[in-house]
């Protein structure tokens, strides 16, 4: 088979490294991909949201799957136009993946259908809002409604904070488009995981749970940033929780779309938190994580492309987990989440880290000058291991992160800390 995988990040490196493993897959094309993935596979200089160009490439090539990463393709209606011209393609449809590209779409989909959230206010006039956070008081969350890739998200602990991130979305259209409405949400507290699962209409198939770290420092201190870290298992969470979530959050959104006319078919995502009045949807995602999917596919025994062939085709997919434990760490060009003050810089050491053995690099922004990686990017590079439990592959990540220069890129030593925390228990 030739597949093309539509991305360029650190998830697209793991997918393209797990469906190689696949006896299946002759040849692996990117578009438009990173200089990480290129043993592997062929970047091909298309957009991810360039939806013509893509079908013109996988019809010219005679691509027999296609899997897509990020949001930004699904939402442009990658998915509906590879089924218009006859192409497979793994993904939900532009309708149904407005379940992340509008949060109030989300929000009302699931209060229609009791899928358990904050509850909320929408708003896209800054006075009316205004006005409801002065009933509501603080901490309160807003949210732009649109795609923002992971920035369009204030929790306001103090009025001021609610205020200007109101001022921002509504007033100065920092956001563009996206920002123009806003979603008011109470604001929750408890224990944050993610749950994906292999989903086609009604058929649910969960995956291993997986946590991620998104402060920029240890202890979950710092600026949030697009995720310094992430494990699997998360041993915090118990089987009855894991169940609760599955039924009511996971698979009720599964159905719930089937009964809106637009099923969905891919990675969803379901964006949880366990609280003290059990669990709770934070968001959906029509996609696979980032940085979860690097933590995620090493636990996966099964064939991927076999996974997907299956449910494209209607048939039962076969798929088992690893016991193994998981921890990936992001390498981060100094600066991170700011403006990264090291871009083009090498990240020293990286290359011989690529040689330890039971390690795997996932690029995310890298680039190769011809001798070594240097940085492209705020996230660099996803360093991860797998080991009986969450200490072993802590301990493996940090051994192999030893070899790394930190003259321009730094990295969190604690991802997983609550869950290592939790097993010595
Ligand atoms: N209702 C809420 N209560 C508390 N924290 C929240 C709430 N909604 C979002 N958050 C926090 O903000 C983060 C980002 O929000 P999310 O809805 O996942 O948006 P996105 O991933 O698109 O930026 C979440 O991971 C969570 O930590
Ligand atoms: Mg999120």
């Amino acid at each position: 088979m030739r597949v093309l995988i539509i991305g360029r990040g650190g998830r697209e490196h793991a997918l393209v490294w797990k469906v190689a493993q696949s006896k299946h897959v002759s040849d692996i094309f990117v578009a438009p991909g990173n200089d990480g993935m290129s043993k592997m596979a062929t970047c091909i200089d298309i957009a991810e949201t360039a939806v013509e160009q893509l079908v013109a490439f996988a019809k010219e090539q005679t691509i027999d799957l296609t899997i897509v990463g990020p949001e930004s393709s699904l939402s442009v209606g990658v998915v509906d136009a590879f089924e218009a011209a006859g192409l497979a393609i793994f993904g939900p449809t532009q309708a149904a993946a407005k379940i992340e590209a509008s949060k109030q779409y989300a929000k009302d989909l699931m209060a229609k259908y009791n899928i358990p959230t904050a509850t909320y206010e929408v708003f896209t006039d800054y006075e009316a809002a205004l006005a409801y956070i002065e009933t509501t008081g603080v901490p309160i969350v807003i949210k732009a409604d649109g795609l923002a890739a992971g920035k369009g998200v204030v929790v306001a602990t103090t009025f001021d904070q609610a205020q200007s991130a109101l001022q921002a979305m509504l007033v100065d259209d920092a956001f563009g488009e996206a920002g123009t409405r806003v979603v008011i949400e109470e604001c929750l507290v408890g224990e944050e995981f993610s749950f994906m699962a292999f989903v086609r209409g009604t058929d649910v198939y969960p995956m291993v749970l997986s946590q991620d770290h998104k402060r920029a420092y240890d202890g979950d201190s710092g600026p949030n940033t697009g995720g310094m870290g992430a494990y699997s298992d998360v041993p915090q969470i118990s089987e009855v929780d894991r169940q609760q979530a599955l039924e009511t959050i996971v698979k009720r959104m599964a159905h719930a779309l089937v009964s809106e006319g637009t099923p969905f078919t891919g990675f969803l995502y379901g964006g949880c938190m366990l609280t003290n009045n059990g669990v709770k949807t934070i968001e959906f995602n029509a996609r696979f994580g980032d940085p979860e999917t690097e933590i995620i596919l090493p636990r996966l025994k099964s064939d991927l492309v076999e996974i997907i062939q299956s449910l494209l085709a209607n048939q039962t997919p076969i798929i088992e987990w690893s016991e193994a434990q998981s921890i990936g760490v992001c390498i981060a060009g100094k600066g991170y989440p700011g403006d990264v003050t090291t871009m083009g810089m090498p990240i020293g050491g990286l290359t011989d880290l690529e040689q330890c053995d039971d390690i795997q690099v996932f690029h995310a922004g890298t680039k190769w000058d011809g001798h070594q990686w240097c940085v492209n990017g705020g996230r660099a590079a996803y360093v991860v291991a797998s080991a009986d439990t969450l200490l072993e592959a802590q301990q493996k990540v940090a051994q192999a992160l030893d070899r790394i220069e930190q003259k321009t890129v730094f990295w969190r030593n604690d991802i997983g800390y609550k869950a290592i925390a939790h097993q010595k228990k």
